[in-house]
């Protein structure tokens, strides 16, 4: 199967890049900026592509890779900061453009051969840069400009190095995936080989070769990507795989239930049921801090694990719902992305962990993981639901998490839901969701004062979670909303709905 690596070099739009060329059908994942070479030749990869990133390649620090990686022997692609590297490695010129480019511009295509085929004359592409390339290299001719650009394009077929200065991955960019379509098939000479059912038989081949005759637990958190996850680890091990899912006391009314009938019932694998509400609370008592509840979430989760894993014998191996944003948000594993927070199954695992992961998600988007569950055989409905944290409500009750307010969120959720069901609004959004604040506010029902907590509603859109738009609800679902949430949640005397998009928020309050 064709493989294409994409170096990061820190840009917010690397993941967009890999999920772009796995749309065109052809297996693509990332790497660090500074992976050896050698490693890099290990993957064995067919072509690379150069990310984008906020640096200057002259700066000290810059992130550079070795020259090395132009002499692999396969077509490379450099895009934005990826060409300036490329010019600044083989000889040409970078310098700081007079003023930053950001935004449309237009494309004048002076050599409409390889990376430009097909490509219409003046057609929009998306700029975002503060140098650019004043030289190419040596060998390079220039096939594109614009009007602040005059090196947009470069390419040298000879040495089958190509760079582009806009970013192709981006939906701004009109015809981007035709350029990369161009860059994979015309000039790396790449089959679109990638499918779903191909990624299935190779995760499941991978995870018997990692996994071998050992046994593995797999973690539920009553979403889709651990479910996924399980599907597929149970097709390569069968029996050895036990699921485990942990009742934390922060699920959502009815999620507990729902997924052991799903599992049970339909898909007929075996799963623990645990009931460790007490000892969640127990360690959140008194916490306030969204990284600590997340630590100590993810630590009481693995130690329920371990506890298992001793009494089934021996299983040295948890397989997690891991996916790609958790990654890119969490530590920098790959990369030099800054850590937004704690994913609980990726930054906040205990250190000294006595558990080998396995997590064939890790690269997959949430839309791709979706798609996987459909091949799978996972009921619709459930397919569909909106994604859920790890963390479960304690990351949506600002504050203290106490059984009480566990209580006043969950039927405030419940509501919402059902109102947002009824208004033919779940599949629209990504997520739906209410949030306790740490704040009370004076009210007046039926004559009385009220001195009580505030419900925030948050209501998106968004296609892979990394960015979000606020959905412009009609007001008379807003309206009923609140009615009820006030009239039926004891505790409750004000609704606020939240309006922010991500980022600058994230979608999550914590
Ligand atoms: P944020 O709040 O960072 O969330 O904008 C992006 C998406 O990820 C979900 N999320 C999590 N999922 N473990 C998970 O499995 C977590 O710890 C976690 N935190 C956030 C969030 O619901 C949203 O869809």
């Amino acid at each position: 199967m064709n493989k294409v690596l994409v170096l990061d070099f820190g840009s917010q739009y690397t993941q967009l890049i890999a999920r772009k060329v796995r749309e065109l059908g052809v297996y693509s994942e990332i790497f660090p900026f500074d992976t050896p070479v050698s490693r890099l030749k290990k993957e064995n990869p067919q072509a690379l592509i150069l990310s984008g990133g906020p640096r200057s390649v002259y700066e000290k620090g810059a992130p550079l890779a070795s020259d090395a990686i132009f002499r692999l022997g396969v077509p490379v692609l450099g895009i934005c900061y990826g060409v300036q590297l490329m010019a600044h490695l083989l000889g040409g010129k970078v310098v700081p453009s007079s003023h930053r480019e950001y935004g449309f511009a237009h494309l004048d295509i002076l050599a409409r051969g390889g990376l430009l085929k097909g490509i219409k004359d003046r057609g929009q592409v998306w700029m975002s840069h503060g140098d650019l390339v004043e030289k190419p290299p040596p060998q390079f001719a220039v096939t594109g400009r614009t009007a602040n650009t005059k090196v947009a394009v470069i390419e040298s077929p000879g040495q089958r190095l190509f760079g582009v200065q806009f970013h192709p991955e981006v939906i701004h960019t009109r015809q981007g995936k035709a350029v990369l379509a161009n860059f994979l098939f015309s000039l790396a000479g790449l089959k679109p080989d990638w499918s779903m059912k191909s990624f299935i038989e190779r995760k499941v081949a991978e995870i018997r070769r990692s996994v071998g005759r050992g046994k593995v637990i797999s973690g539920l958190s009553g979403g889709v990507d651990s479910l996924v996850t399980s599907l597929l680890v149970h097709r390569a091990i069968g029996k050895n795989l036990t699921c485990v899912f942990v009742d934390n006391g922060l699920l959502r009314k009815g999620q507990y239930e729902g997924l052991m009938e799903e599992f049970r019932r339909k898909l007929h694998i075996k799963v623990i049921g645990i009931d460790a509400s007490d000892l969640f609370l127990r360690r959140l008592a008194g916490v306030i801090s969204p990284e600590r509840k997340r630590k100590i979430i993810g630590r009481a989760f693995i130690e329920i694990f371990e506890a298992e894993a001793h009494k089934i014998g021996r299983a040295e191996f948890l397989a997690q719902g891991t996916i790609y944003p958790d990654v890119i948000e969490s530590a920098p594993v790959k990369g030099p992305s800054a850590t937004i927070k704690s994913h609980h199954n990726v930054g906040g695992l205990p250190k000294g962990l006595r558990f080998r992961l396995v997590e064939p998600l890790r690269e997959l988007f949430k839309d791709e993981v979706r798609a996987l569950a459909a091949e799978l055989g996972v009921d619709r409905e459930f397919i569909a639901q909106h994604p859920f944290p790890g963390p479960g409500l304690a990351v949506r009750i600002l504050g203290e998490v106490t059984l009480e307010r566990i209580a006043i969120l969950r039927e405030a959720d419940r509501i919402l839901l059902e109102e947002v069901r009824k208004a033919r609004l779940y599949h629209r959004l990504w997520q739906a969701f209410a949030v306790l604040l740490p704040v009370r506010s004076v009210g007046v029902m039926g004559d009385q004062r009220t001195y009580h907590q505030v419900v925030v509603l948050r209501l998106v859109q968004s296609v892979d979670g990394m960015t979000a738009n606020w959905f412009p609800v009609e007001s008379r679902v807003l309206s009923r909303i609140s009615t009820r949430i006030v009239n039926e949640v004891q505790g409750v005397n004000r609704v606020v709905y939240d309006i922010t998009t991500k980022p600058p928020a994230t979608i999550e309050w914590e």
